[in-house]
This record gives structure tokens, C-alpha cells and sequence, in this order.
């Protein structure tokens, strides 16, 4: 039996957590450089708990420069045992509405200017990411959603795109129609992939903010439709954050799910090299 520490990856419109207690914020080094910015820690509910802005505070991280791994391993530093990334996305779903949020359980990968492993010249690991959500904390997300009053979707699959431009129709008809992707965002990968390396759970929280481009009655996205949806998600965020020290609890039993234990067989160097 260890102790949980809740670690927070905020996205957009998500700078604090509300009711912390000996709330201070920590700057942490890390041999992949500087997190996106220093990592709120504090306790609520009697359970330990980090928040790190993804984008850092006054966004001025692109999800191309945001520093994925050193922020990463800022979490694993502090202790941290479970990780919600809690971030904005469009939806390729008629029923999945702006306003409304998904818990993802699947991605597709589409981003290609990102460092996205802690391994490789030195020490080489492949770990598995077929389920590259943890089920038990996206299902205490799922249930913090629905307490907090949330239209919650149960899965999804997030394809993360490159940016910073939005999609072309063609891509968005594509992702829709072609690739079976229910949302679309900037943020989530590598960081659910780098999560698995450093043996963290990770769950993702997504925002729906607008249609992408596909919708006929929508149009294209704009950054000011998105902000706008996001105001008022952002405090949804933060509701359901703070439901989950209840639902997970302060003492922390092995991942069910083996999260934990994901490099048990996945590192292929020689321990002695
Ligand atoms: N974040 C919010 N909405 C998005 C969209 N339509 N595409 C990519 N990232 C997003």
C-alpha cells in the first residue's frame, strides 16, 4: 500500500484547483529541461496533489513547444501516482456536443514534431500503449463527471493533431468518416505515451469546445468560439477535479491494470551496458 498523489495537467482555461490547502507553488529541474511552469502542490480532501498549466500560466506554450517530457517527469519527481490530463478538443460527433465532456480511451497519433520517449541511445524500451488509459482512474473521472452534474461521454477516441493550425475540411471529413476518431485536440499526445514510460496512470478529461470543421451548420472553428465555450467548461473542470481525492482516496494499492509496472518487460538493453 503507498500513498496517492493526484498530479493535474490543465489545458486551457484551467490555471488552479479550488480549496488547496498549503497550496505552494514548486519549481522543479528535470534532465529534459524546464516543465511548461512551476507545479502547484497542496492537499484537498487529505489527499496530495499537482497541478501543473500545460501551457503555462499566461499560455505561452504552443502544443508544439510545450516541454512534454520535463513535465512528465516534474510529476513522477513529486511523488505523483495518477495523472488526469484535463484539456480542450472538437468533436467529429453530432451527440457529442460542445459544452459536453468525454473520457478518451483511445488516440491515433498524428503528431510528428515532438520528442515522445525518455528512452533510446543508452537504455531502449518499447512499453505497450494498446489501452493507453488507466480503465480505474478514468473511471473515478467518469464518475467525478456525472456527480458534478456533467454531460460525460464514456470513451472516446482523441486524435491528436500537430497544430497549430486547425484542420482542413478534408482532413476533418477524413479523421470523421475515414479514421472513426470521436474528438480532436493538440495536447494529448506524447504526454499519455510518455505517462506509460514513466509508469503513471493517466486518464484524459476532454473538453468539447466546438465541431471541428466537418459540421454543415457550423462552419470553421475559431479561437474566439473556443474560448467562449471554454469559460464555461472550465469551471465543470474544476468541479469535477475536485471530486476525485474523494474517489480515489489517500492510500494507493498497486495499478489493476499494471500502469505502474510498464517497463516490468519492455526495456530490451542489457542491464550491464
Ligand atoms: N482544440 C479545441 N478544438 C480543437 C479542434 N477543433 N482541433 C484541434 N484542437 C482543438
Amino acid at each position: 500500500m503507498s500513498e496517492t498523489v493526484i498530479g493535474v495537467i490543465g489545458g486551457s482555461g484551467i490555471y488552479q484547483i479550488d480549496g488547496l490547502e498549503n497550496a505552494s507553488w514548486q519549481e522543479v529541474e528535470t534532465p529534459w529541461g524546464k516543465p511548461s511552469d512551476a507545479v502547484l502542490t497542496g492537499v484537498l480532501e487529505g489527499v496530495k496533489m499537482a497541478f501543473l498549466p500545460r501551457h503555462g500560466r499566461g499560455h505561452v506554450h504552443s502544443p508544439s513547444t510545450v516541454p512534454y517530457r520535463a513535465n512528465i517527469d516534474a510529476l513522477k519527481r513529486l511523488g505523483v501516482t495518477d495523472v488526469i490530463s484535463v484539456s480542450a478538443c472538437g468533436s467529429f460527433r453530432e451527440e457529442m456536443a460542445p459544452g459536453d465532456f468525454v473520457v478518451v480511451d483511445q488516440f491515433i497519433d498524428r503528431t510528428f514534431a515532438r520528442e515522445k520517449s525518455f528512452f533510446g541511445t543508452g537504455c531502449v524500451a518499447h512499453v505497450s500503449v494498446a489501452h493507453p488509459t488507466c480503465p480505474r482512474l478514468s473511471a473515478a473521472c467518469l464518475e467525478a463527471a456525472q456527480d458534478a452534474g456533467i454531460k460525460v461521454h464514456n470513451g472516446g477516441t482523441y486524435l491528436a493533431m500537430e497544430g497549430p493550425q486547425f484542420s482542413t475540411l478534408a482532413e476533418s471529413k477524413m479523421y470523421r468518416e475515414s479514421w472513426g476518431a470521436d474528438v480532436i485536440g493538440m495536447t494529448n499526445m506524447p504526454e499519455a505515451k510518455l505517462a506509460r514510460e514513466a509508469e503513471l496512470c493517466y486518464a484524459s478529461v476532454a473538453m468539447i469546445t466546438d465541431y471541428d470543421s466537418w459540421h454543415p451548420e457550423h462552419g470553421e472553428v475559431d479561437v474566439t468560439e473556443i474560448i467562449k465555450t471554454l469559460m464555461g467548461n472550465a469551471e465543470k473542470g474544476r468541479a469535477l477535479v475536485s471530486r476525485l481525492p474523494a474517489l480515489l482516496g489517500a492510500a494507493r494499492e498497486a495499478c489493476p491494470h499494471g500502469c505502474d509496472r510498464a517497463l516490468e518487460y519492455a526495456i530490451l538493453t542489457a542491464p550491464d551496458v
